[in-house]
């Protein structure tokens, strides 16, 4: 099967796409254990002491499902309520992977 140079290249796309995927998400998953988990909590529902003081939306409140990935994006990055933007702080890489992430929490 492998014997057609096409069929290979389609092996590789996949498997280097598929690597690309694994490496954003450990990427987010990394920073927002970092620098979000304090406040958003492990699972996303701000069930943390400054969770609760800065008022932080758990995953299931129902205004996070409608927001698009680039409102989240510039909030984390600007700031939002008592959140202070990342700006400077992170690279916009970062952010958009811990926010990526943090989407990946939402029910
Ligand atoms: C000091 C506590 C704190 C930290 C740390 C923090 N946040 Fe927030 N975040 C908040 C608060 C408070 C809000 C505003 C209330 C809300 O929308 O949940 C907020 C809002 C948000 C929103 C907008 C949610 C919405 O209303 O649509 C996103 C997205 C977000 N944070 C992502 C992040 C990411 C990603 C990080 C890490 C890079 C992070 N936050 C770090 C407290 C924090």
């Amino acid at each position: 099967m492998l014997r057609n140079p096409g069929a290979r290249s389609f092996v590789f796309v996949i498997l280097a796409l598929y690597c690309a995927a694994g490496y954003a998400q450990g990427k987010g998953e990394e920073t927002y254990k970092a620098h979000c988990q304090s406040c958003h909590g492990s699972s996303g529902m701000a069930d943390t002491g400054p969770g609760r003081v800065t008022k932080t939306l758990p995953v299931t409140a129902p205004e996070l499902k409608s927001r698009t990935l680039a409102e989240m994006i510039n909030y984390t990055r600007d700031g939002k309520d008592r959140m202070r933007g990342f700006e400077g702080k992170l690279t916009d890489e970062e952010i958009k992977a811990s926010v990526m992430y943090f989407r990946s929490l939402i029910r």
